[in-house]
């Protein structure tokens, strides 16, 4: 028998911090899957983007070897990991001018999105800028912390109102789009203009196909000048890692620093291992030139075969993404599809410009890229 006497033991429900979070309607997509899943052929599910080809062999002997781990790992990362990563940023995109003070190793990268905009103090004065089409993680971080968000590709539209925080994603979840260098030049001098603070989502940094993305530390983009700009890299899709939860930030070393001491008190430690684990990716690049390879002619062939069904393929020049029309209501594809036995995500997901898109992602086999071609085709 409950206390009569006791506080309503749904004072918590009362308040739940998940009402605050964004309605991410995956479970309308349930019945799709279902219709899909039906096929006499199996499901092709390319609706989300997770990794499928095997972690490569140098990370996975790198993990295994560090694997008698006792101790607790620290929040700031072993020193190698971070040299590694600033290493990585210079030989593949050329950023220069950074330490390895201006790194800090995180848990998965969509663990810091959700966080940042609570470990760096946002509130409910604070206003959170989104891109239109996005990831929702992005708003969800930005609620989490009581903060508002606008979603908008077009700083100068916003008005006189103070931004205390944009979010950039190049190459694009979920259209593909890369921003060239003079965009992104900009947005950085909006920023110091207005003074707020520049966080860039590079994950799909090394999944280009017809653009090669920049990242926003990079001196052509912010003239050598890292104040007031974050990078966020992420090892699951360049590595096949997703499982591993690999992912780090990089850039103003006084941001990373406030990172860190705030994360040092919520236990937010990568364990010792995958650090390990993390430093071999990094500094390998040849399981990164076959899994591009791999990717890129799974891309070609879905895009053709998408594209000589009768859909339309924007942007999609990076990321692991197809954004297809048919020109027609999202949910209308997304049920012609499925009868098809192939599963894709509604545009609608990623905000309301993508009504009339699909996201077709192509973290498949190839034996499901093979069967959704002769689906397609039939
Ligand atoms: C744009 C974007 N950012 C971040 C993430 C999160 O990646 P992870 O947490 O695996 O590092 C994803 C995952 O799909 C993504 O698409």
């Amino acid at each position: 028998m409950s206390d009569p006497a006791a506080p309503s033991t749904a004072w918590w429900a009362a308040r739940a911090v998940s009402r605050r979070l964004p309605d991410f309607p995956w479970d309308h997509l349930t019945a799709y899957g279902e219709r899909a899943r039906a096929h006499p052929g199996g499901i092709v599910d390319l609706s989300v983007g997770t990794p499928v080809d095997p972690t490569p062999a140098v990370v996975q002997k790198a993990l295994a070897d560090a694997a008698d781990s006792p101790g607790y790992p620290l929040t700031v990362g072993r020193l190698e990991l971070r040299q590694a990563a600033v290493d990585w940023l210079a030989r593949r995109f050329g950023v220069t001018g950074l330490g390895a003070a201006a790194v800090l190793p995180v848990i998965g990268s969509k663990e810091l999105i959700a966080s940042l905009p609570t470990q760096l103090g946002l509130g409910a004065d604070d206003l959170v800028v989104v891109p239109e089409l996005a990831y929702p993680t992005y708003e969800v971080g930005a609620r989490l912390a009581g903060a508002r968000t606008v979603a908008s590709d077009s700083l100068t539209s916003l008005g006189p109102e103070r931004v205390s925080l944009v979010w950039l994603n190049s190459p694009s979840n979920p259209t593909g789009r890369v921003l060239p260098v003079e965009h992104l030049r900009k947005v950085v001098a909006w920023c110091r203009e207005r003074g707020a603070l520049l966080v860039s989502d590079e994950c799909y940094l090394e999944c280009a196909w017809e653009e090669q993305p920049v990242s926003v530390l990079h001196p052509d983009v912010c003239d050598g000048d890292h104040t007031g700009l974050l990078a966020v890299q992420s090892l699951s899709k360049r590595s096949n890692l997703a499982g591993y939860r690999c992912a780090f930030v990089a850039g103003d070393p006084a941001l990373v620093a406030e990172l860190l001491a705030v994360r040092k008190n919520l236990g937010l430690q990568l364990p010792g291992p995958q650090q390990v684990a993390m430093q071999a990716a990094l500094e390998d690049d040849v399981h990164v030139a076959e899994q591009h390879e791999r990717y890129a002619g799974r891309r070609t062939s879905l895009k053709q075969a998408f594209e000589q069904s009768g859909f339309r393929i924007d942007h999609s020049e990076a990321s692991l993404y197809l954004w297809a029309t048919r020109g027609e209501p999202c949910w209308d594809t997304v049920g012609w599809l499925s009868e098809r036995g192939i599963l894709v995500a509604p545009g609608e997901f990623y905000g309301k410009a993508g009504a009339e898109h699909v996201r077709v992602a192509f973290t498949v086999t190839d034996e499901r890229a093979e069967a959704a071609l002769a689906r397609l085709r039939a």
